[in-house]
């Protein structure tokens, strides 16, 4: 029940801990006998689906980081281009329009006034079709475009986005196991995905068991006034989101980098005050990450780092250097589940701040005007 908090303080608590069962209800119906499904799309429009040469993602906000991850995703897994774009920028700016493209938009309200502008200019300049991944069934947003997937996240109340971001994640690796069949990738590629996202829920439930982790490391960070998110590949976008959702609940200024953009410029900012959150995935930009890891720790940085129990970096934990070593996942779903921790981190500073952590100030859950 939305209006209902339950035993959670508040809703953003409430929602990060319904993650596992907002994405087994997104999941429900779309995995059949181990291939993914998704024939709600109405069939006159489902059949673009196969002369799709381009993706073109817009969003707004965390919607928008859901859609950089899939960019990722679509484009190495795929092999079909992908471009993403926040809806504000792509609205006015006369955008081209590549051959074969899907219009491709995300949101949780299905009501953002720039999302939906985008929309409706694409509807007017030559894409194949329009897909809105949107979690109310009875928005503008799903009435408007061709092809609906519906996030099955349940309401979410918390003006700071989360169960609503990791469904639309979860929808978008349906999409790309679904073009993975249409583009004729080997069988294993759909099969890894659909394990991947089978045991997500679980993996995500252990992870929350020992979210006091997490909550421990919070007043660390309470009288910090910048603190600086790394990641690589998919896990960038992660922490551009780790970084919004810190500067939304708890008012610190966070900024999230590539990694490997460090030595361009934000490496002058690091010293001994400087906190550095860093998302270690156990995959192959590891060696990567860790040379970063050293440019930081070089410079007195106070690192936090997120990683595996299962990467060599597990036992690194030393002075300056915090290791939060979580349960092992599947690289797929990595991004997925590296989220909850970024959540879990922003909502317990914000509880030491005492923030309004459910209605941060000047912020709105759905910005239905310009
Ligand atoms: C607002 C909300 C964010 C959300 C964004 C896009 O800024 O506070 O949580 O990500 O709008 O909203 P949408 O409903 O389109 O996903």
């Amino acid at each position: 029940d939305a209006g209902d908090k339950n035993n959670f303080r508040h809703y953003m608590e409430k929602e990060i801990f319904e993650q596992p069962i907002a994405i087994k209800n997104t999941l429900l119906n779309r995995i059949k006998h181990g291939k993914v499904d998704l024939s709600e799309l109405v069939e006159e429009h489902a059949t673009v689906l196969a002369h799709v040469e381009h993706i073109q993602i817009v969003a707004c906000g965390t919607a928008y980081h859901a859609g950089l991850v899939a960019r990722y995703w679509f484009e190495s897994i795929t092999g079909i281009p992908c471009d993403v774009e926040i809806a504000s920028e792509f609205r006015y700016r006369n955008p081209a329009t590549r051959p074969n493209s899907l219009f491709i938009t995300l949101s949780q309200s299905g009501e953002t006034a720039d999302t939906l502008a985008a929309l409706r200019l694409a509807k007017t300049i030559g894409y194949i079709s329009t897909l809105a991944i949107c979690n109310v069934a009875a928005s503008t947003l799903v009435r408007e475009a061709d092809l609906v997937l519906l996030t099955k996240a349940g309401t979410e109340v918390g003006v700071a986005s989360t169960k609503a971001f990791t469904t639309q994640l979860t929808v978008l690796l349906l999409l790309v196991a679904k073009f993975s069949q249409i583009k004729n990738k080997p069988a294993l590629v759909e099969k890894q995905i659909v394990e991947a996202l089978q045991i997500l829920p679980n993996r995500i439930e252990q992870l929350l068991s020992s979210a006091d982790k997490i909550e421990k490391l919070a007043k660390h960070f309470a009288d910090k006034q910048h603190t600086l998110f790394l990641g690589r590949g998919d896990e960038f976008p992660i922490a551009l989101e780790g970084a919004l959702k810190l500067k939304e609940t708890s008012y610190i200024h966070a900024e999230a980098y590539a990694a490997g953009e460090l030595k361009h410029g934000p490496l002058a900012l690091v010293d001994k005050n400087m906190s550095v959150i860093v998302i270690a995935a156990n995959n192959h930009l590891l060696d990567k990450l860790k040379s970063n890891i050293e440019e930081v720790r070089a410079r007195g940085g106070q690192l936090y780092i997120f990683t595996s129990e299962d990467s060599d970096l597990a036992d690194a934990d030393s002075k300056n250097m915090h290791v939060i070593a979580l349960p092992k996942i599947e690289e797929l779903t990595a991004s997925i589940y590296y989220t909850v921790p970024m959540q879990l981190l922003a909502y317990y500073v914000a509880l030491i701040k005492g923030t309004d952590v459910d209605r941060p100030r000047n912020l709105a859950k759905s910005v239905t005007v310009e």
